[in-house]
């Protein structure tokens, strides 16, 4: 199953000149205590500003660049993103969808969860998160930390 893990403010901006508008290590550290040990998909902008694997997780990285595994050891290329998302929708494994923004628009319509940083304020920005049908999910939790709250919605089951 795929699971979307984005930040976003009360406008939903999510980035600026390739990197996120705010400073929140402890958004950081949320990310990176529920994708550990997990794989983990970004867009080749997103990577490329991070500049390397993340570690003790599967990096994979959505790029027509057929090289990207020689130029950046210890991560797999996804070439064909759509078969990719089809494949392993009903995958039993927790696979984290990570941005950026032409990312997070194409996988939206398979992802079963979605962990959303909400950050308070509006900043200055150059890419935002698409909009979607927010009605399709349902809020699991809401979890406040200082500047930002945590809020998980899952995709309701249409039992009909
Ligand atoms: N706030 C957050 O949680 C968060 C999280 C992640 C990223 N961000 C921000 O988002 C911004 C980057 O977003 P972005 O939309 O510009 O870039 P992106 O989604 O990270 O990457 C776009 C690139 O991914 C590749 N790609 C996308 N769809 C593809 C497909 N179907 N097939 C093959 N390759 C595909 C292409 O790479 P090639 O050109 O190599 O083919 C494309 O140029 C940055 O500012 C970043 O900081 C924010």
């Amino acid at each position: 199953m795929f699971t979307l893990i984005v930040a976003m403010d009360e406008e939903r901006n999510i980035g600026k000149n390739g990197w996120m508008p705010w400073h929140l290590p402890e958004d950081l550290k949320q990310f990176k205590a529920r994708t550990l040990n997990h794989a983990i998909v970004m867009g080749k902008t997103t990577f490329v500003a991070i500049g390397k694997p993340l570690p003790k997780r599967r990096n994979l990285v959505v790029t027509h660049d057929l090289s990207i595994e020689e130029k950046y050891p210890g991560v797999e290329g996804v070439f064909d993103f759509q078969s990719f998302l089809k494949q392993n929708m009903d995958s039993p494994e927790e696979i984290f969808i990570c941005g950026g923004s032409r990312i997070y628009a194409q996988a939206l319509p398979y992802c079963m969860k979605l962990v959303i940083s909400l950050v308070e304020g509006v900043f200055e920005a150059d890419t935002k998160f698409p909009t979607f049908d927010e009605s399709a999910f349902e809020v699991e939790s809401i979890e406040k930390h200082d500047g930002f709250s945590v809020k998980i919605l899952r995709r309701k089951v249409n039992d009909a």
